[in-house]
């Protein structure tokens, strides 16, 4: 079977498919000794591909579900020498985030090395639902409630929410918990559309990503996805 060179690199975990059409380009993907630098080019499973000087094998696909502790890194390594999501997990293999939640954040973090699927859940309009607990600094008015269920502009752009509730108010320390449901993936969205109705995120965890929840897992556990669910994420392809 023939198939695109990115998507090759991408499944091969070796980098994302961007990634993989990027070094395609920087003429550093060489097929059978040749420099390719065509995008669309098809290989099969008897060609020999290199990139940037490492033979490419095909690695076994893995897939984890962490529950991501505060003060971790989403990122496979980190310049300030941080601790990195990718540190908690015991593999051999490659691994990287799909997506990202901020350093203070906790909750559901998928990991994997198919970079096909880390595309797939990861483009603007893959619309996977993700859901959030956030504890404000104030009591959430009714009519910013209203406000957030309409869609808040941010940058221009409506934040589309599909699912909000107050969970649990606490009006002696002028606190609330808030779960959210949204579908988008812009950075720090879910602090940035609080600010803006000026709340504070005090604690923000991820409890819900593309229909899977964090169930027993304790912070900083992980396991790994059946293949059903994997199956069911590959139903995010556009
Ligand atoms: N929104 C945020 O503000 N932070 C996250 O980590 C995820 C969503």
């Amino acid at each position: 079977m023939e198939e695109r060179l990115q998507k090759r690199i991408a499944k091969s975990g070796y980098a994302s498919r961007r990634k993989a059409e990027e070094l395609i380009l920087a003429g550093k993907v060489l097929v059978n000794g040749k420099v390719v630098t065509e995008l669309g080019t098809k290989v099969s499973i008897k060609d020999k591909i290199e990139v940037e000087g490492n033979l490419l094998e095909k690695e076994e696909l893995v897939y984890y579900l962490l529950n991501k502790p505060r003060e971790t890194v989403s990122t496979s390594s980190d310049e300030l020498s941080r601790k990195t999501v990718v540190d908690l997990i015991e593999t051999d293999k490659r691994i990287f985030p799909v997506g990202r939640l901020d350093y203070d954040t906790t909750g559901l973090l998928l990991l994997t090395n198919d970079g096909e699927l880390t595309n797939i859940l990861t483009h603007p309009r893959s619309n996977v639902p993700k859901t959030y607990l956030a504890k404000l600094d104030k009591v959430l008015e009714m009519e910013d409630f209203f406000k957030i269920k309409e869609g808040v502009l941010i940058d221009g752009k409506k934040v589309r929410v599909k699912h909000l509730k107050i969970k649990k108010k606490d009006k002696k320390k002028n606190t609330c918990f808030v779960e959210i449901t949204i579908t988008e993936g812009r950075n720090h969205i879910i602090k940035r559309l609080f600010e803006n109705l000026h709340y504070d995120v005090i604690k923000l965890t991820r409890t819900h990503y593309a229909g899977l929840d964090l169930g027993t897992l304790l912070s900083g556990e992980y396991r790994t996805l059946t293949r059903k669910e994997v199956q069911d994420l590959l139903k995010y392809r556009r």
